[in-house]
């Protein structure tokens, strides 16, 4: 698991803003990020669940609600965790959601809203958290992108094109922030163990006319490493991201898909 992952020294006394870490993909990255001795914002739309996950992650462990469609949220929210971290150096922008729906039957609010988190979500925290790091000369961002930022995904067409924004943002922002000293990269998750990904099998197999197992089993046998891919799995490639290891890499959007996308 991520938490028996070597300590990097390079992780002694620094601090993350992790968003949607309650639940999830967010959740492990902060609990690999705590093992390797960050104190971790758990930062939440779900005040209630960020609380508990703080607790149960402890090492210093905070808990942090934020709406990161809102900018007068993430500016409180990066605030809060500045105040009671002290510092930070680590943004992991994740918060995420998905909804399925055929492209043709597609509705602007169900659109709006893919985009309003994952794509504005991303662009938010990125730049309010990125004045901070360029005014203090250091730092390091990682944005969850999707397998569904580098090829279309069936049914869910709104989030590939929210996704592969969060990609071109990540690459520009790259780009501008490198002279600075900061390095910006990406995670592209292939199908994850979550509450998520429980949502979309039930609704693909709705769509589809197929059973939920099948989702499941087809998606399995597509995947050369031939298994579900857990939170963890995830987790590990950000803290790469995050350490010295990867500190000539920026722009980059690494998949983490157990080999569908090569
Ligand atoms: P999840 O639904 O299990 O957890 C998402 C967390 O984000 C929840 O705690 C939720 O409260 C929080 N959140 C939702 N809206 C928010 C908002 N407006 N502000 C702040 N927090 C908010 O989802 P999961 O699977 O852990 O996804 C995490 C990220 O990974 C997302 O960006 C998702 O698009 C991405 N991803 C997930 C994959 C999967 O198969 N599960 C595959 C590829 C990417």
């Amino acid at each position: 698991t991520a938490s028996a992952s070597p300590h990097l020294p390079e992780f002694a006394g620094k601090r993350a803003i992790v968003t949607g870490a309650a639940a999830g993909i967010g959740r492990a990255i902060a609990e690999a990020l705590a093992a390797q001795g960050v104190r971790v914002a758990v930062a939440d739309l779900n005040l209630a669940a960020a609380t508990q996950t703080a607790a149960e992650i402890g090492r210093g462990a905070v808990a942090i609600e934020v709406d990161v469609r809102k900018r007068a949220s993430v500016e409180s929210a990066f605030q809060a965790a500045l105040a009671a971290l002290g510092g930070i150096e680590i943004l992991v922008a994740n918060a995420g959601v998905s909804t399925m729906q055929r492209a043709l039957d597609l509705t602007d609010e169900e659109w709006d809203f893919n985009f309003d988190v994952n794509t504005r979500g991303v662009f938010l925290t990125n730049q309010i958290v990125g004045r901070h790091f360029v005014a203090q000369g250091h730092g390091v961002i990682v944005n969850t992108a999707s397998l569904a930022a580098k090829v279309g995904a069936g049914l869910l067409a709104h989030y590939s094109a929210s996704k592969f924004a969060v990609l071109g943002w990540t690459q520009a922002f790259a780009k501008e922030l490198a002279a600075k000293g900061i390095r910006v990269n990406a995670v592209c998750p292939g199908f994850v163990k979550t509450s998520m990904q429980s949502r979309e099998v039930i609704w693909e197999a709705e769509l589809r006319g197929i059973t939920p197992e099948q989702v499941i089993n087809e998606y399995v046998s597509q995947t050369p490493l031939g298994r579900l891919e857990t939170p963890e799995d995830v987790a590990g490639v950000v803290v790469f991201l995050c350490s010295d290891a990867a500190r000539f890499m920026t722009g980059q959007g690494i998949n983490v898909t157990g080999g569908v996308y090569m």
